[in-house]
């Protein structure tokens, strides 16, 4: 197996990654500790890597993907030990991968691994290694035909799956680094990035979709200057795009997300790169809360906003935008910072934790496949079945 920390130094020169996986182990750097503290914890269930998504250990649409997909691992595992029956194993991993699904909804990225490592050993046990395809978008849950594959052979189905984890998660990263050199020609020498959230390294297996674009600019002396918005309420802009541009030493400068309009105005942003969570069929995009509003102000002042995101945030099961389902999260993310009250005590918040940008505001999709500009339905429908 090739070492995806390897792949991330020797062709990222980059070593920032969320996760670790060392002698069947899973190691998480917890996020919601960052910038302060590099704190790593490990995970050894699918519970843990479920409660790891879902109190945003770790988060990002790639990363919690490939935590999905180690956490079918482990659970696969505990399902062995505990089930003889080879069917009722591959029953097991069935409902652990519902589990790990509605960690996060908005995310595409988590059901799609999910589905990938349940095809996997559907399909790959019945004639050992012999299945090496799998279809890259199939992000719909599918009726399971599980009672029609008996021959599983348990001893192997845990390293079959371990293998195929540890591919989705290199994978990941070449496709970042792809994301990078396609998305080159279009920023130009010495300008200034705005970005929101964080869609970097931390989000994914390493390097980043937005940040990988601008992580590719700047080794290659594109000479950079990056503005990262705060993103209230956890502040993904400030702790980890910070961090981690900081890290590679990238010029960064934090804004308040309210002085977007005003640096837009002023002329001091050329271009903006987010990511996305999932982007559906016709191109609209879902995205961390705040995204719309920072795509219209840059249509409002004649600024290029650009996507950047790998095939497997790509839901072509879904015609729209108004489709993708919004997570909502817990109002006390809004009413307290750091356990401390910040709103009238009594007071109701609402904490929707994602928005829908319509494709017309979106002038490039950035994926490993190449540059996609409007209108992006055969575009993404045809690259989408290529793979
Ligand atoms: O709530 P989060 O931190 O998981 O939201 C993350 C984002 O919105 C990112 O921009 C998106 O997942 C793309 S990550 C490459």
């Amino acid at each position: 197996m090739v070492d995806p920390i390897k792949i991330l130094r020797e062709r990222g020169g980059s070593v920032i990654s969320p996760l670790r996986w060392s002698d069947n182990r899973l190691f998480l750097l917890d996020q919601r500790l960052l910038p302060h503290k590099e704190e790593w914890i490990e995970v050894n269930s699918w519970q843990g890597a479920y409660n790891a998504i879902a109190d945003m250990v770790v988060r990002g649409a790639p990363a919690i993907g490939i935590v999905a997909a180690f956490g079918m691992v482990l659970g696969l595992k505990r399902c062995i030990s505990d089930i003889k029956a080879e069917d009722d194993i591959l029953k097991c991993l069935v409902t652990i991968g519902e589990g790990l699904r509605s960690a996060r909804p908005t995310a595409v990225n988590l059901s799609w691994a999910v589905n990938r490592i349940i095809k996997k050993a559907r399909r790959g046990f019945l004639c050992q290694n012999a299945y090496n395809g799998y279809n890259n978008n199939d992000n719909n849950n599918e009726n399971y035909d599980i009672d029609n594959y008996n021959n599983i052979d348990a001893d192997n189905l845990l390293s079959f799956l371990e293998k195929e984890a540890v591919s989705i998660w290199r994978e990941d990263i070449i496709s970042n680094i792809e994301m990078g050199k396609n998305g080159l020609e279009l920023i130009k020498k010495c300008s200034s990035i705005l970005t929101h959230c964080n869609a970097g390294a931390l989000a994914t297996g390493g390097y980043g979709t937005a940040l990988g674009v601008i992580r590719y600019a700047h080794f290659v002396k594109k000479g950079l200057k990056v503005f990262a918005d705060e993103t209230r309420p956890w502040l993904q802009g400030s702790r980890l795009t910070a961090w981690e541009l900081m890290k590679d030493g990238i010029d960064v400068h934090i804004i308040c997300d309210n002085a977007v309009g005003l640096f837009m105005r002023q002329g001091k942003i050329d271009a903006v790169i987010v990511g996305a969570d999932r982007i559906a069929l016709n191109g609209d995009v879902a995205n961390k809360i705040g995204t719309y509003q920072v795509a219209v102000m840059a249509k409002e002042h004649s600024i290029p906003f650009y996507v950047a995101a790998p095939f497997s945030t790509v839901d072509i099961s879904i015609s729209s935008g108004a489709l993708i389902p919004i997570e909502e999260r817990d109002e006390r993310e809004v009413l307290t910072f750091d356990g401390l009250p910040i709103a009238p005590s009594g007071i109701r918040a609402r904490n929707p934790v994602f928005d829908i940008t319509p494709n017309h505001l979106i002038t490039a999709i950035i994926t490993e496949k190449g540059v996609l500009t409007p209108p992006y339905e055969k575009k993404l429908m045809g690259q989408t079945r290529q793979l």
